[in-house]
């Protein structure tokens, strides 16, 4: 409470905790209440109507959506967390798509609400889209857009710094200091864990899973044991490389080791942080038991998706093991936390932000809004890893595709010829 408290006093934050750059209104916009509620509304005139739940930074994914003759109308209700009566409400009798977020419930009711508006798309505003039922989308033949790649290295630099933040105890020393208690150096204060030449262990080693992975081998010569149903060779192969490069300079090298079981990787590493995406196989992945196997100065990091971790047995481990330290940016009921979770001095907590740059945040607004004017557009989908195209492109230049459709397969929609 007393760090929140002195960052509020020192930060320029508006009151929910949003920094105000780049999220400036725009200054050719309209407002206007659609069956009361607020909306800023963007060319005015525009053929189609695309809803966008909640400000999105920038100017570009906009643009987007004028040049594919839309009318944008972007929500203003104060509420953070939008209810589907509320969802229904902006989506109103006529909405061609929309742009939503994962704190959002898009099953079968908002999908047929948008169904009967005449509905053609949909783009969640985040790589991981556990929040939609993608099958009530294809159901109605409805493309489910997503962001991927512009989050990795944003979202692996946070996973990063909560590791960090939790091996050497940075926000109770914070604290501390601030509440005036530093009285001068001594041998003992906030001796917390040197990462340098221990192991990294990840769980789900994809795209951000596999730059954390780096992070932490480049940057603090750790090795690494990894569990994931898929080997990610193009990984392995850099750090034997990087490995060999150690020996060559004589330093001692680092390994790499992917195994069969999450139980191993937590009985070995130093650090486990998980990365993995939340589904049936990945829900509790983390529980009483597992956290027992754990050595009991380990951290455990979580920036993938709360429910993850059984969240109520990882407060009775931390109480119990003082040494233990973990780093969160999710949460298993967000935006609540289990009882008992905030008076843990050796958890660091933080409000879902592992993808909170301008530069991440500004593209996944791009990705989201070129997956709806695609779609409303009559494009194909972009089936190629590589989505910086849309991002850094020079507008013009930008491929005439939707860049991630998650349901393309099933909806049998017209691909990219590689
Ligand atoms: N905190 C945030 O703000 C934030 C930001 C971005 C992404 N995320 C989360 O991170 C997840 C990963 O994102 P990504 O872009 O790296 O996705 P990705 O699809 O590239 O990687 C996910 C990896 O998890 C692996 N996996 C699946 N089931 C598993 C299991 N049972 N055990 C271990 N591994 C398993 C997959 O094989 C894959 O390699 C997303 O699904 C999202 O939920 C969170």
């Amino acid at each position: 409470m007393a760090l929140a408290r002195a960052f509020a006093s020192v930060a320029s934050l508006t009151r929910q905790g949003e920094s105000k750059l780049g999220f400036a209104g725009k200054a050719f916009a309209s407002t206007t209440t659609v069956n009361g509620v607020p909306v800023e509304v963007h060319n005015e005139g525009g053929s189609k109507r695309v809803v966008v739940t909640k400000t999105l930074p920038g100017e570009r994914w906009l643009q987007f959506l004028i040049n594919a003759g839309c009318r944008v109308e972007v929500s203003k209700h104060p509420d953070v967390i939008l209810s589907n009566a509320t969802i229904k409400q902006l989506m109103g009798t006529k909405c061609d798509g929309v742009i939503g977020q994962l704190t959002e419930d898009w099953g079968s009711e908002l999908f047929e609400a948008l169904k009967q508006a005449g509905g053609k798309a949909y783009s969640n505003y985040a790589v991981g889209y556990n929040n939609v039922k993608v099958d009530e989308a294809t159901k109605r033949g409805i493309p489910v857009g997503n962001t991927p790649g512009v989050l990795t290295e944003t979202t692996a630099e946070l996973a990063a710094a909560l590791t960090l933040a939790a091996a050497r105890r940075v926000p109770e020393a914070d604290v501390f200091m601030r509440s005036g208690k530093y009285k001068g150096w001594l041998p003992s204060l906030f001796v917390g864990q040197l990462l340098q030449n221990k192991t990294v262990g990840i769980i789900g080693a994809g795209r951000i899973g596999a730059a954390y992975a780096r992070m932490m081998v480049e940057g603090h010569k750790m090795n690494l044991v990894y569990f994931d149903p898929y080997p990610n060779k193009q990984l392995e192969d850099y750090i034997r490389l990087y490995g060999e490069l150690l020996r060559h300079r004589g330093e001692p090298p680092v390994a790499v080791k992917r195994v069969e079981t999450v139980e191993e990787v937590l009985k070995e590493a130093d650090v486990v942080s998980l990365h993995c995406n939340l589904d049936a196989s990945t829900r509790h992945l983390i529980n009483s038991q597992r956290l027992a196997l754990m050595k009991p100065t380990a951290v455990l990091v979580n920036a993938a998706r709360g429910p993850c971790i059984d969240e109520a047995a990882l407060v009775a481990h931390l109480k119990a093991n003082p040494e233990f330290r973990c780093g969160l940016d999710v949460f298993e009921d967000e935006p609540a936390m289990k009882p008992g979770l905030a008076d843990c001095p050796n958890a660091v907590i933080v409000p879902h932000i592992a993808s909170a740059s301008l530069w991440t945040r500004s593209g996944m607004a791009t990705l989201a809004a070129a997956n709806v004017a695609g779609i409303l557009s009559g494009y194909p989908v972009w089936n190629k890893q590589d989505i910086l195209g849309f991002v850094d492109k020079p507008l013009a230049a930008a491929p005439h595709a939707a860049p991630s459709i998650v349901n393309a397969k099933e909806l049998k929609l017209k691909m990219v010829a590689e």
